[in-house]
């Protein structure tokens, strides 16, 4: 089932919708402002369906939102330092909007407004992010595809063509509470990995790949999150199969996620100052949990990093999936 809602209008008078697809047990409910995932419905032990992403009332709220609730990010997911990198000798200058950095695209991808073409399953967003916006380079054509498996998981397809070698980015900033709702500290969390990336005061990967072992950041077998303020990128071990997984004791819902990106980061939504969320909720800090997948932090500064280096004629193509499931008592 595929349903298209008005959702609001945008200063210029284009409209805004809201697309839902609901399907093999999953409803998804997608905006083309932002390919912003509004509400994500699955059912929890009891077969109950809640809704496991925060997100706000109205379309107003989304607009004035700075926590990019449920938002794809682009064209570089987390941060730039100095809002700059050299390519092909090149230097190129970004719009900085955290101090003297650059934090997912500057103006970015997130309040633009998509192309929207749907089925009864998936939902793509496509746009083209001109040559130069926000200092990149290159004309980037680019798609977002949010479809509903067989299984009910959400597979989550970036494609993109650039005109100019660029860098490139792309994720999905969901905040999961798989309750539906109160905090999340009966969530337990895996990550498949050995290794994090360690940042400086402000946010910056130093450039180090230190183990997680003996430290907060060991995730390899699955344990209680904790109150730690984590906002940091893990380098994600691909030799295994489901490299994260989020589980919540009380609905015995539970995330498996999958993904071809090299990194991903772990934000327990530490810097969501208190704010009206949903149905008059009282959102904030340790509410929920961001696993935003990715290239690593400032690559593009970052020779030893996995390289997000897009050439010109390229095709690029990622996918990450969550698999949604429920474990008994
Ligand atoms: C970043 C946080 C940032 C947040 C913004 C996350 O992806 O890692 O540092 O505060 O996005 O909502």
């Amino acid at each position: 089932m595929m349903k298209q809602t008005e959702w609001g209008m945008l200063p210029d008078g284009k409209k805004v919708s809201l697309y839902t697809i609901k399907c093999n047990g999953t409803t998804l409910t997608a905006s083309n402002y932002g390919c912003i995932i509004t509400s994500l419905i699955v059912p929890d032990r009891h077969g109950n369906e809640g809704n496991i992403v925060l997100g706000y009332d109205s379309f107003e709220e989304y607009c004035k939102d700075d926590a990019y609730l449920g938002a794809a990010i682009g064209r570089y997911a987390n941060r730039i330092g100095g809002a700059a990198f050299l390519l092909n000798g090149m230097g190129y200058h970004l719009t900085a909007n955290e101090g003297k950095n650059t934090l997912h695209g500057g103006e970015g991808f997130h309040k633009r407004l998509w192309e929207v073409d749907t089925d009864e399953h998936s939902i793509i967003f496509r746009r083209i992010s001109p040559d130069g916006e926000d200092g990149f380079p290159g004309n980037l054509t680019v798609s977002v595809e949010y479809a509903i498996q067989a299984d009910g998981g959400l597979a989550i397809t970036y494609e993109a063509e650039t005109t100019r070698d660029t860098v490139l980015c792309l994720t999905n900033h969901s905040y999961f509470n798989l309750n539906g709702g109160g905090n999340i500290a009966d969530h337990q969390l895996r990550i498949a990995a050995e290794h994090y990336t360690p940042v400086d005061k402000s946010n910056i990967p130093t450039g180090e790949i230190l183990s997680v072992d003996g430290t907060e950041f060991d995730f390899r077998t699955l344990r209680p999150i904790g109150v730690y303020p984590f906002d940091h990128n893990f380098v994600l071990n691909k030799t295994q199969g489901i490299m994260v997984e989020l589980y919540a004791p009380k609905s015995g819902r539970r995330i498996a996620l999958t993904t071809d990106m090299p990194g991903m980061q772990l934000y327990t939504g530490c810097c969501l100052t208190p704010r009206k969320g949903r149905d008059g909720e009282q959102y904030g800090s340790g509410m929920s949990v961001c696993l935003e997948t990715q290239h690593f932090p400032d690559s593009p500064n970052k020779p030893r990093f996995p390289s997000p280096l897009l050439r010109a004629g390229e095709r690029f193509q990622s996918h990450t999936v969550f698999v949604f499931d429920v474990v008994e008592n």
